[in-house]
């Protein structure tokens, strides 16, 4: 067959099914839109559902695409074989209710043996069947001419992945010839079986069932043709190589895995794992990353956190011991730029991300490693079982993904006890909960709350005082008829116009009374059967079931969340604006002080991008935007392009708050009715609050202004301090005052540099000659020794040919240091000075013949060993 590069095969697919009529569907995000059955795009078809299943019709019945595609259902095997990747390209054509099998067959016959296409030797193919599908046979055999032992029935030839299209298939197989392995039925030496030899190159199936939810299948409205190639197992042929690997997908990679490492591809086999495992994740994660996913500890993300940190682990049989993953993006971005730019265009962001995620595993890696490696040791002396105790602190505080563990203890031959590591995980969890529980203090017996049918209406969107009635009344979780002053109770309203805590807005405090009683409402949530649960104590009188009362929130506080709530959505889209696309809520807290606001992203907000989301708020406050709410059908909502929250379950039915264009976003909070009602936004600050999420906190009308008051009477001081008579003179004043401070700074190192220059010069006078040397014994004020041996060091640079003793008092001990030149050390030794001079002060000493050091612990007798050590040298 032809030598083809990749992106010519791609190229080549694409072109022939458009000659016959097919339209291009451009290669759809790796993440699902609109499909939660699925955690990936996994396939060619997977992104055209819609049009198999009859709920949308394709512009076109014809469709031909190169699907990007992530299928995480064997990662422990990716590195360790040919072909299996976590990342691949599918190429397909696809006939929705057009063409069915014949047409199928004979497309894909002629693209593969074509010498203007493919150019494969007719006689190298071979094709598997459905037992049960004779008209595939009679094709093969008749249409297309393939004799009958080069068409094989397998009974596993239906293909069925779970909800979506389905049906009978037939495979394409090129025989690779006897190099790739001998004919040997034993060995599943033939097309369909496990071997090197005879490689599946496209599955095209004859599409006609549809799975569905529940596992029935119904005939799909027509018979559709949906095919699928490997582009990389197709590669591998085109080039001649063994594996995948080798093929111009991924040798860029590896060799800049090669160079970074150091290492070479294919000269040991332990390398070559990690070479292959580090080339598929890297494609894997870069390209997930652009599409919208971010490592995190659910979902998609933990699937990349896992690629990636086991590929950081296979990294270490490379001795790469730092970040590296991301050097591999431009590799990734420039093999795959011809037909999938993203990656190209947002390499920096992936880069980011994956270097942070990198270095938060390289944190704790090389303990969790060596713990590891214990782990190991205590099983294999005993049981051959990790436990499963030791597994989930490696997973919980070391960061090691559970499968990435229980890999490794495949590989050694060990198995992990999980179901120890479950029971930790679980009781994890329930700590969680309770300790999210216990901050909800409104803990009742819940028979007693499922109990409560009554009705009750939420009227707090329109009202904030309303006349209504006592239905039920709990006191110390007990349903009862009466409560007194003193009782702390929790009743249900006919109609509330209280808010219950949900959607990260917090419950409305107010009163509930009438002439006879009072309660102070603190906290509000759901009942069992969805009422809105007051809690409250009873300030005076005595509250009987059945009783009128008043309702009333308190009307300033509700203002307030009010515009914290709208103020959060305005932050959130102008956070996406500037930060990105992959911004999305981690978490919300709306109250009447301040919102805060969680949101993913992988590194700090800088302080420009802060500014500018924090004017964009503005902006959108400024214009007067009226926010209009609506309930309408959840579809009608998703095509509004209203935001929801990833992983948040709807209703059927959802509240759309619109504050058109800047922002639609799914919410049962309540809202203020135009943006100008929020006032004023500011951002009062920005951190970390784990991996990849960040924290803001945010001021609204009043508290933000008295906020800004604050800053400007903190101004305000500091300009009456530096005595500037203009706001605009502050800063002048402030650089004056850093001059003038460093001017200080100057003339005071200038001055103590004149101080210690008048001092040498008088000890100049102080230098004696004795016995022709030049000597100056002298008592010096020094804190310590070592400030001693600078002063030492001081005089010697000024004195290089005398000899010098100091002594120091220092505290109630004396200090000795003394130096000779080294031209005089045959007449006399410092040691030797040191040595003789010590004993007088009560001490000891020594040293080298040029430099020695001692001391004593009588400061009175300094002066008598100076004197005593003139002699000394005298005597000499
Ligand atoms: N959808 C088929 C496959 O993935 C073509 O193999």
């Amino acid at each position: 067959m032809k030598q083809l590069k990749a992106s010519e095969i791609r190229q080549n697919f694409i072109d022939y099914f458009k000659e016959q009529g097919h339209m291009v569907e451009p290669s759809a995000p790796l993440v699902p839109i609109d499909d939660d059955s699925l955690l990936w795009i996994n396939s060619g078809v997977a992104t055209l559902k819609k049009y198999f299943d009859g709920r949308e019709i394709p512009k076109k019945p014809r469709i031909v695409n190169s699907q990007k595609a992530i299928r995480t259902n064997d990662i422990e095997n990716v590195g360790f074989t040919a072909r299996h990747h976590t990342f691949f390209e599918m190429l397909g054509n696809f006939s929705i209710g057009d063409y069915f099998k014949r047409e199928a067959i004979e497309f894909a016959w002629e693209f593969l043996t074509s010498d203007r296409w493919m150019g494969m030797e007719p006689e190298k193919l071979y094709v598997t069947i459905h037992p049960e599908d004779t008209e595939a046979y009679d094709l093969w055999h008749d249409v297309i001419g393939l004799e009958e032992s080069r068409i094989i029935r397998i009974e596993g030839n239906f293909w069925d992945i779970g909800e979506g299209p389905s049906g009978p298939n037939t495979e394409i197989f090129y025989d690779r010839g006897p190099e790739y392995g001998k004919d040997d039925p034993a060995e599943e030496m033939y097309p369909g079986g496990e071997n090197e030899r005879y490689l599946e190159v496209w599955n095209l199936v004859f599409s006609e069932f549809n799975h569905n939810k529940d596992h029935t299948y119904t005939p799909l409205p027509n018979k559709n043709i949906d095919t699928g190639m490997g582009l990389e197992r197709m590669a591998s042929i085109a080039q001649n190589v063994r594996t995948n690997y080798e093929t111009d997908l991924f040798m860029p990679i590896i060799e800049d895995v090669e160079k970074i490492s150091g290492k070479k591809y294919q000269e040991d086999a332990d390398q070559d794992v990690a070479f292959k495992v580090i080339a598929d994740h890297i494609r894997t994660i870069a390209f997930a990353i652009g599409d919208g996913a971010l490592p995190a500890n659910e979902g998609r993300g933990y699937v990349l956190r896992r690629l990636l940190r086991r590929a950081v682990r296979f990294s270490q049989s490379l001795d790469i011991n730092e970040p590296f993953m991301y050097q591999l993006v431009d590799a990734v971005a420039d093999i795959m730029e011809p037909y999938y730019p993203e990656v190209k265009q947002k390499a920096d962001f992936i880069k980011r991300v994956i270097k942070s995620e990198e270095e938060r595993f390289h944190e704790t890696l090389e303990e969790g490693l060596a713990i590891l490696n214990d782990m190991i040791k205590d099983a294999k002396a005993g049981g051959n079982v990790i436990n499963g105790k030791d597994a989930f602190k490696l997973y919980d505080t070391y960061g090691f993904p559970i499968e990435l563990t229980e890999e490794i203890a495949d590989n050694e031959g060990l198995t992990v006890d999980m179901k120890t590591f479950e029971a930790e995980m679980q009781k994890q969890r329930d700590r969680a909960r309770q300790a999210r529980q216990k901050s909800e203090s409104m803990q009742i017996q819940s028979e007693v709350l499922k109990n409560i049918t009554t009705q009750s209406t939420f009227t707090g969107y329109d009202v904030m005082d309303q006349n209504t009635k006592i239905t039920d009344i709990i006191v110390n979780g007990e349903r009862v008829e009466k409560a007194d002053a003193g009782d702390t109770v929790f009743f249900v309203l006919e109609a509330t116009p209280f808010y219950a805590v949900s959607g990260g807005q917090v419950a409305d405090q107010g009163t509930v009374s009438n002439e006879n009683f009072e309660i102070e409402v603190t906290e509000v949530t759901n009942a069992p059967n969805g009422q809105n649960l007051h809690k409250g104590a009873v300030q005076f009188g005595q509250v009987a079931e059945g009783a009128e009362v008043e309702a009333s929130v308190n009307h300033a506080d509700r203002r307030d969340i009010k515009k914290n709530h709208s103020a959060t959505h305005l932050l959130h889209a102008a956070l996406k604006e500037v930060l990105g696309d992959h911004v999305n809520q981690a978490g919300s807290l709306v109250e009447g002080d301040r919102l805060r606001f969680d949101f993913s992203h992988f590194g700090p907000v800088t302080e420009e991008e802060l500014e500018q989301v924090e004017r964009r708020v503005n902006e959108e406050i400024w214009k007067g935007i009226d926010v209009t709410i609506k309930e309408m059908p959840i579809e009608e909502a998703k095509a509004s392009g209203a935001m929801a929250l990833f992983g948040e379950k709807y209703g059927d039915v959802v509240r759309v708050v619109d504050m058109s264009p800047f922002s639609i976003e799914l919410c049962g909070g309540i809202h203020v009715q135009n943006t100008s009602e929020i006032g004023l936004f500011k951002i009062v600050s920005e951190s970390g609050t784990g991996a990849g999420v960040r924290r803001i906190e945010a001021l609204t009308g009043k508290a933000a202004f008295l906020y800004l008051e604050e800053i400007q009477n903190k101004f305000k001081a500091v300009k009456h301090q530096v005595k500037a008579k203009q706001d605009e003179q502050v800063a002048e004043k402030v650089s004056q005052l850093i001059d003038n401070e460093k001017q200080l700074h100057k003339q005071l190192e200038q001055r103590n540099q004149e101080i210690t220059a008048l001092k040498m010069g008088s000890i100049d006078d102080q230098i004696e000659e004795i016995n022709g040397l030049k000597v100056l014994a002298l008592q010096v004020d020094a804190e310590n020794a070592k400030a001693l041996r600078q002063t030492m060091d001081d005089f010697k640079s000024k004195l290089q040919d005398s000899v010098i003793i100091l002594a120091s008092d220092v505290g109630d001990k004396v200090a000795l240091v003394a130096t000779v030149p080294k031209s005089e050390t045959d007449k006399v030794k410092a040691g030797d000075l040191i040595k003789n001079m010590a004993p007088v002060v009560g001490g000891k000493g020594g040293g080298r013949p040029d430099m020695a050091q001692g001391g004593g612990s009588e400061p009175s007798k300094i002066t008598e060993a100076l004197q005593f050590i003139k002699n000394y040298i005298k005597s000499l």
